[in-house]
């Protein structure tokens, strides 16, 4: 299993994309303007990551997913703390995610690697999607905003 960026040839996973975010104008517009990087196991993609700078010195991991079947067996750990790493490498002092106050896995994943909570945007997926989303029996509403500074020591977890 490894991870490597999608050569720009190369179509975007978009089924595992939207795993993550079921936005598809949301997802093409950010891939065009980012990094993706995908994890192959048997010449196969089971997850992806995008980066995307947001402001100077900071990247946003936009998107992280990994296909179902292959959920829970520590690929998206993997996935999360390569893309700290890419950050890091290309001199980024801030790496930033947003995810649904719901992402009870996801908000584990992401604290389990570091991240801190900054704040909530209140309301962000009511403003931003059309259909209502339901994860884990709770309609989503707020977005939680988590950042990890990359010039603080490594994180050891
Ligand atoms: N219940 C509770 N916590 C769980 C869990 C479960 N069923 N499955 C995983 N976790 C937590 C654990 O804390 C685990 O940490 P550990 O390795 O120390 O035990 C951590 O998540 C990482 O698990 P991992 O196996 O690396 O996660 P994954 O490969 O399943 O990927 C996602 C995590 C969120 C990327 C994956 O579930 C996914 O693609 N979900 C759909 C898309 C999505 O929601 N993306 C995030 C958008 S913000």
């Amino acid at each position: 299993m490894h991870i490597r960026k999608l050569a720009p040839h190369e179509p975007p996973p978009m089924e595992l994309l939207l795993l993550a975010d079921p936005s598809r104008t949301l997802v093409e517009e950010y891939i065009a303007r980012g990094d993706c990087f995908v994890c192959e196991a048997d010449r196969r993609i089971v997850g992806v990551y995008v980066l995307l700078p947001t402001r100077p010195g900071t990247i946003e991991l936009v998107n992280v997913a990994v296909a179902e079947p292959e959920q829970g067996k520590g690929i998206g750990k993997r996935l999360v703390l390569h893309a700290i790493d890419e950050a890091r490498a290309r001199g980024f002092h801030t790496i930033e995610i947003g995810t649904g106050s719901t992402g009870v896995v996801q908000l584990a994943l992401y604290q389990k690697c570091g991240f801190r909570m900054t704040g909530i945007d209140k309301d962000f997926f009511v403003r931003h999607y059309e259909e209502d989303i339901y994860e884990n029996g709770i309609r989503l509403r707020d977005m939680v905003r988590l950042s990890l500074d990359l010039q603080d020591r490594l994180h050891e977890n």
